[in-house]
């Protein structure tokens, strides 16, 4: 079986080939970042004219990386939610009519689920079950996942993602959106132990998040000390090991909780450098194992989508001819396989 999988629920228009038997057989990309530059976020109405534009010459160019014609798919999977609902809607339409005209079945992915399921790209794949900690822009979710579709939520943000409070804290510090890489990469300069910041939510138990505050921290920080580039980089780096600290925290409770030993991380903070290592160690004392995406699997992608559409096509699970985005979508109302 071969799935087409087109990822548009943000300001990356991503496309890709899945196959059952060989894997991977194309990936393509656009990111619009340079578009929603100059305002500092992402302008939806833009996100979606441009994944009007970018959407078919990058399904035309993925069927030419694989060498294959539109017969030779199997069926067009989609992220139907949840996601801006102008770009959401722009990538359903397009493929609901493809998979229309070229006779083929559809099926709309949870673009969470997506993500969760990315290290399933890799050579080291976790076997289920195991603990998810997703990590986006959009969210912040602590996940048993028992099998493909059922899924716990444990802990969620109660504010800002994860992600969110990377960008905030770096349009803080100068830095361009989506600041969340830049900051990491100016926290590499910074002094250890210059600043303190605090963990937020790991003095009470459960396993919510919140992350609102670290970016006032920092924003106290800066009144107070100055943004000469040292300090900058200082403060990033107080921030960043703040916001590791505190997902490690939360991840080794509900590894306690669940009696759970396989980690996985993903979405877009899943790239960050320091993340990956400290829960590396972690997991290495608590007898444990880490997986998470390569990095251009970590932040959107049609891969992820390809490959989760492709369990849920094969399941038997397909769309009626609508054209349906969910802009919310609670990840633990999707059906089992
Ligand atoms: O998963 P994603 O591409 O989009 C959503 O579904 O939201 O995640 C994008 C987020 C942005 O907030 C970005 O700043 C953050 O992931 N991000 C990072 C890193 N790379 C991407 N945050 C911290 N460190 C990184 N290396
Ligand atoms: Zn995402």
């Amino acid at each position: 079986m071969r799935v087409l999988g087109i990822e548009t629920s943000c300001d990356e228009t991503g496309v890709a080939i899945y196959s059952e038997a060989e894997g991977l057989l194309a990936h393509q990309l656009y990111s619009q970042v340079k578009l929603h530059a100059d305002y500092g976020g992402v302008v939806p109405e833009l996100a979606s004219r441009d994944h009007i534009r970018k959407t078919l010459p990058l399904i035309q160019a993925a069927l030419k990386e694989a060498n294959l014609s539109h017969t030779d798919l199997d069926g067009i999977a989609f992220t139907q939610g949840p996601g801006l609902v102008g770009a959401l809607l722009a990538g359903s339409s397009i493929a609901r009519s493809l998979a229309y005209a070229w006779k083929l079945p559809a099926v709309g992915v949870h673009h969470m689920e997506g993500h969760l399921l990315a290290p399933m790209l890799e050579d080291t794949k976790p076997e289920f079950p195991f603990l998810a900690l997703l990590v986006s822009g959009g969210h912040t979710m602590m996940v048993a996942v028992k099998a493909i579709g059922e899924y716990e939520i444990l802990g969620e943000s109660i504010d800002d993602a994860a992600g969110e409070a990377f960008d905030k804290t770096a349009k803080l510090l100068g830095l361009d959106y989506p600041g969340g890489p830049l900051l990491a990469k100016i926290a590499t300069q910074g002094t250890e132990g210059r600043f303190k910041f605090p963990r937020p939510m790991t003095d009470r138990p459960g396993l919510d998040f919140s992350f609102s505050g670290l970016k006032t921290f920092a924003a106290n920080t800066i009144a107070k000390e100055g943004d000469d580039l040292q300090t900058q980089a200082d403060i990033a780096l107080a921030f960043e090991q703040a916001v590791v600290d505190t997902l490690a925290i939360k991840c080794k409770r509900a590894l306690e909780q669940t009696k759970m030993k396989r980690l996985v991380i993903a979405g877009g903070v899943s790239a960050n450098q320091r993340l990956r290592e400290q829960l590396a160690v972690m997991m290495e004392k608590l007898n444990g194992k880490v997986f998470y995406p390569r990095t251009a699997f970590c932040t959107d992608n049609g891969a992820m989508i390809a490959y989760a559409g492709l369990a849920r096509l094969k399941a038997g699970q397909t769309l009626d001819l609508a054209v349906k985005a969910r802009p919310r979508w609670p990840i633990n109302e999707l059906p089992p396989l």
